[in-house]
């Protein structure tokens, strides 16, 4: 099982198997679409066997045959990604630093065991599956193609280790925003009981275990009327690490301040762009360790400007209001603060080629 492999082989040519006609959906209206719901008429596959990706192919949207004792669906062994397609106003459609996802993904299967991918390959196969699906791109405002790529573990074992079989596959959503109120500042409560992620885990990585130890602790929260949890370190539950679907940003004092990546946050594509973003419009970025309790000291004296929460799917998200235990932080007066919204316009403005993109981040289908 070729778990370092460091330029996994091209799995060579792109097979296509056509959709009945009858199988072919109807598109959804682009003025009410949800995020994560509808998928379009074709999906990537590609399979892991005896030691090679193959069989690599563009066939119909739908459901995999798989063995009840397959090793995904008993100890988690998958990772996945997320990226958008968008809509330009001339009708192009546009890709933001995709490849940065597959390497990304490669980073994740190397903790999770799973044999790397080859980035050129997956992101010329995804451009496929998108060319043949481009129809399905909606232009209607804030709305975007998202991108699933994701590999789950498909041994027929009950033994807990590293499977031999493996389905690499792409799936697509035309999607609207992650929260429905869209630029509206956000609730969170800050998660003192339950941790996502500690160091030497599996923090850093893509990985669906992130997200189901995530799962109950957003469920309470949503129950008392927060939008996510923030997550604190998993020793001390002291020091901030990320939010629900997000990485965390803290404008104090004119400075934007980000949790420095410390083996349990995830290193998010858009953090590291909104980082670059910001130090071109000359904002210092501090990368830094961050006590919740200095925090809401800097917040009760008024030098807690602004707070934003960062990812592909939720893009920039103003954070109004953090409840540690039983104190309640409101941030700029429960409004979106003017870094977080010009670096909102900044980011989907170079996204949706509204504006120029000097770092060379996207790229036309
Ligand atoms: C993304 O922002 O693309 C994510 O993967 C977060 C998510 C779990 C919706």
């Amino acid at each position: 099982m070729a778990v370092n492999q460091e330029t996994p082989a091209n799995p060579g040519a792109i097979g296509f198997i056509p959709a009945p006609p009858e199988r072919m959906k109807a598109k959804p209206d682009e003025t009410c679409l949800d995020f994560g719901k509808i998928f379009t008429d074709y999906m990537f596959v590609m399979d892991y066997a005896d030691g090679a990706w193959r069989d690599a192919r563009i066939q119909p949207y739908g459901p995999f045959m798989m063995d009840p004792a397959s090793s995904v669906l008993h100890y988690s062994q998958s990772v996945f990604e997320g990226l958008k397609a968008y809509r330009a106003a001339d009708g192009s459609i546009r890709l933001f630093r995709a490849k940065d996802n597959f390497e990304r993904m490669n980073t994740s299967c190397e903790r999770l065991c799973i044999p790397k991918i080859n980035p050129d390959f997956a992101l010329e196969a995804m451009k496929r599956l998108l060319r043949l699906e481009a129809e399905w791109v909606p232009s209607a405002p804030d709305t975007t193609m998202y991108i699933r790529p994701t590999i789950i573990a498909v041994d027929p074992f009950l033994g807990v280790h590293a499977a031999e079989k493996y389905i690499f596959y792409i799936i697509l959503s035309p999607s609207g925003a992650y929260f429905p109120d869209g630029m509206s500042p956000v609730r969170i409560f800050v998660e003192d009981e339950f941790v996502r992620a500690v160091r030497g885990g599996m923090g850093f990585s893509k990985t669906g275990g992130n997200y189901a130890a995530s799962i109950l602790a957003g469920a309470v929260a949503k129950r008392r009327g927060f939008t996510q949890v923030l997550w604190l370190d998993g020793v001390r539950q002291r020091f901030v690490e990320e939010v629900g679907s997000m990485n965390i940003f803290f404008k104090v004092r004119g400075e934007l301040w980000t949790p420095k990546l410390n083996g349990s946050i995830l290193p998010g594509i858009t953090r590291s762009s909104v980082i670059a973003l910001a130090q071109a419009m000359g904002v210092k970025v501090v990368e830094k360790d961050i006590d919740i309790y200095e925090l809401f000291e800097l917040g009760a004296r008024g030098e807690l400007e602004e707070a934003f929460g960062s990812g592909t799917a939720a893009v920039i998200s103003p954070v109004g209001m953090l409840r540690l235990q039983n104190r309640d932080l409101i941030i700029n007066n429960f409004h979106t603060g003017p870094l977080a919204q010009g670096l909102y316009d900044t980011l989907t403005g170079v996204q949706y080629g509204r504006l120029t993109d000097p770092l060379g981040w996207t790229e036309t289908l």
